[in-house]
């Protein structure tokens, strides 16, 4: 089912993904208080109150899980460094065992032959940051760069690619103008700030990166496959609109350093003073591009405010998330990433599944999911055949984790976690990877 390691290109990498905050356990080390630590607090926001204060505590347990990505034959391990763990207050003192913890992780990779791919913030802003305004203040351009610097000057020099941002849409759309992630703002001089200054602060990043010697450069942008729920020009309008702020605006500014014409009316008068000008920063040059893809959307016009749209529920089969599974997205995105990027490497850093996974006799059957693979990987190689300049694939996620707003509900892992034991116990996908993965 699962396409072999020799179906793919000399030298194609194939890895798993995770983050600090939803596998760490935030309790641990000395890290500071985060926006999702209080947000998480707060009656509403996440299932159960759920929090990253113990996860999957790969804190004490990353030797076991680095065995796992070794096991499991995969080349990159794309993981991320918390803001918080590092500079618990956000700026000024660093907290030495924040680093060392990295420092160690880095090592064990490298011990393992597994290629390090860090993220530098995969969401967990610092609480003290967040008190200033977070990504609504201009000022975090230069706080993220610090935080950069510091990370650079520790692990630069053994990475083997390092991104600034996970998901700059999630940080800015998702968690100010839905308000379902962190800080869980509705607002949309927020959200237009958000969105410019993450792309501000990417900028900043990569040139402190690069000046620092960090080679191998990347952004990571996900993407949603938007489609007309009907076939009037009201439903394609509504779609295009979508796919701007959604999956344009962020791409766009990174290589063109323009935003999506068809945003602007209702979205400029709240950018911040200035914007044009940020670009010079904000188009650092880069050495590769990572996709990150789940599902697709249909849409459809709801009348009301701007944006005056929503989301239309479509026919095919879901995963546990309710997202539509629709490889052909990715296929897609892949063709359009490469219109911005041209002939850059490109990445896709996440694709994979929530499942109902069960735990039965010491393994869990999730061959859904590795249907869910299988079909996207077969896309990926459609593409790769069509001349698209993919070089690797990551699944996420390595292991069950804490799945923000939703707590530990949705098992996204290749390996179960058991969130009372924190027991790990591979699934059927990952013995099926690791086959197919042999070198
Ligand atoms: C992505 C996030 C990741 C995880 C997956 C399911 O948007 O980067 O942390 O939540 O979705």
């Amino acid at each position: 089912m699962l396409p072999k390691r020799s179906d793919f290109p000399p030298g194609f990498l194939f890895g798993a993904a995770t983050s600090a905050y939803q596998i760490e356990g935030h309790a641990f080390g000395g890290a500071g208080s985060t926006h999702w630590d209080t947000f998480a607090a707060t009656p509403g926001n996440v299932v159960r109150a759920e929090n990253g204060a113990r996860a999957c505590d790969h804190y004490h347990r990353w030797g076991e899980d680095l065995d796992l990505l070794q096991g499991g034959n995969f080349d990159v391990y794309r993981f991320s460094t918390s803001w918080a763990r590092v500079m618990p207050e956000g700026r000024g003192a660093v907290n030495p065992e924040g680093l060392d913890f990295y420092d160690r992780l880095v090592d064990g990779m490298l011990e393992r032959g597994l290629k390090p791919a860090l993220t530098l913030y995969h969401w967990e802003l610092p609480s003290p940051l967040a008190d200033l305004g977070g990504w609504r203040n201009r000022d975090i351009a230069g706080w993220f760069g610090d935080f950069a610097q510091v990370v650079a000057a520790r692990l630069g020099d053994r990475l083997w690619s390092a991104a600034p941002i996970n998901e700059p849409w999630c940080v800015g759309w998702l968690s100010h103008f839905l308000g379902h992630h962190a800080p869980g703002m509705r607002d949309i001089r927020a959200t237009a700030r958000a969105m410019h200054h993450v792309l501000l602060a990417h900028g900043t990043a990569i040139g402190v990166l690069r000046s620092a010697g960090v080679k191998n450069l990347g952004a990571v942008c996900n993407f949603e496959y938007a489609q007309p729920a009907d076939a009037s020009p009201e439903a394609a309008a509504a779609a295009r609109l979508y796919d701007a702020y959604y999956n344009r605006f962020f791409i766009s500014g990174l290589f063109r350093g323009e935003y999506p014409a068809e945003l602007m009316p209702a979205f400029a008068p709240h950018l911040p003073e200035g914007w044009q000008d940020d670009f010079a920063t904000i188009r650092a040059p880069l050495d590769w591009f990572g996709l990150n893809y789940y599902t697709r959307k249909l849409i459809g016009p709801t009348g009301g405010p701007w944006p005056a749209h929503g989301e239309v529920e479509g026919p095919l089969p879901k995963t546990d998330m309710g997202w539509e599974i629709y490889p052909e997205g990715l296929h897609h995105f892949l063709h359009m990433a490469r219109d911005y990027s041209g002939e850059l490497p490109l990445f896709v850093t996440e694709n994979g599944m929530a499942a109902p996974d069960r735990l039965a006799a010491g393994t869990v059957h999730d061959a859904d999911r590795i249907a869910y693979l299988a079909a996207h990987l077969a896309a990926c190689r459609r593409a790769i055949a069509e001349g698209v300049p993919l070089h690797g694939y990551f699944c996420w996620s390595l292991l069950d984790n804490y799945e923000w707003s939703l707590g530990y509900d949705k098992r996204f892992g290749l390996v179960h976690v058991d969130f009372e034991t924190l027991r790990r116990t591979p699934k059927a996908s990952y013995h099926a990877l690791a086959a197919a993965l042999q070198r």
